[in-house]
């Protein structure tokens, strides 16, 4: 079965990776789908983020990354994904996502598996992440290192365009 881990990736964090591994572990092939969300502004552009994503998840053989623009659901058909795999941190994150997963199966029938994030990585968000590194905050614990660095350059050379986002 081929699944589907959508998400912004903005940067990539150990808890987003924690669920790629455990999809991979049930499921035969997973595409990480770096997709947009309208409602946010990024600090990393789509090929950044595809990047971060590439690299990541190169121990993975079964992994394919690509990025996404439009519905979630078109991607799913066109990569013949049967099910969405998304984190759940907490309680919160269960309101949206329940909207998100009835909206897609409503739009195609596709079904969505929500897998409890493990508790050590449950605080992290990527919001939380780029707010940390933005006032020169450690985030060295949160990320890989290959995304560390990342995030150090593009702090380095200031804030984002408008149009990078
Ligand atoms: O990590 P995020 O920001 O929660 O990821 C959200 C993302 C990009 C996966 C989501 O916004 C998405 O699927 N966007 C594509 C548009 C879409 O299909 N929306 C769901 C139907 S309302």
């Amino acid at each position: 079965m081929r699944v589907i881990c959508p998400g912004s990736f903005d940067p990539v964090t150990h808890g987003h990776l924690d669920i790629v591994r455990r999809a991979v572990t049930l499921f035969d092939e997973v595409v990480v789908a770096v997709g947009r969300n309208s409602a946010k502004n990024y600090l990393f552009s789509p090929d950044e983020r595809v990047a971060m994503l590439t690299e990541s998840c190169s121990q993975w053989p079964t992994v394919r990354v690509l990025g996404f623009e439009g519905l979630l659901v078109d991607v799913c058909r066109a990569e013949g994904c049967s099910a969405i795999v998304k984190g759940l941190r907490f309680p919160g994150d269960f309101e949206f996502e329940l909207q998100m997963a009835q909206m897609n199966h409503a739009l195609t029938g596709i079904e969505t598996v929500l897998l409890p994030t493990a508790a050590r990585w449950a605080h992290l968000s990527s919001t939380m992440i780029r707010e940390v590194a933005r006032f020169g905050g450690d985030v060295s614990s949160f990320v890989p290192a290959t995304v560390l660095e990342r995030i150090r350059a593009k702090m380095a050379v200031g804030p984002q365009t408008k149009e990078q986002s």
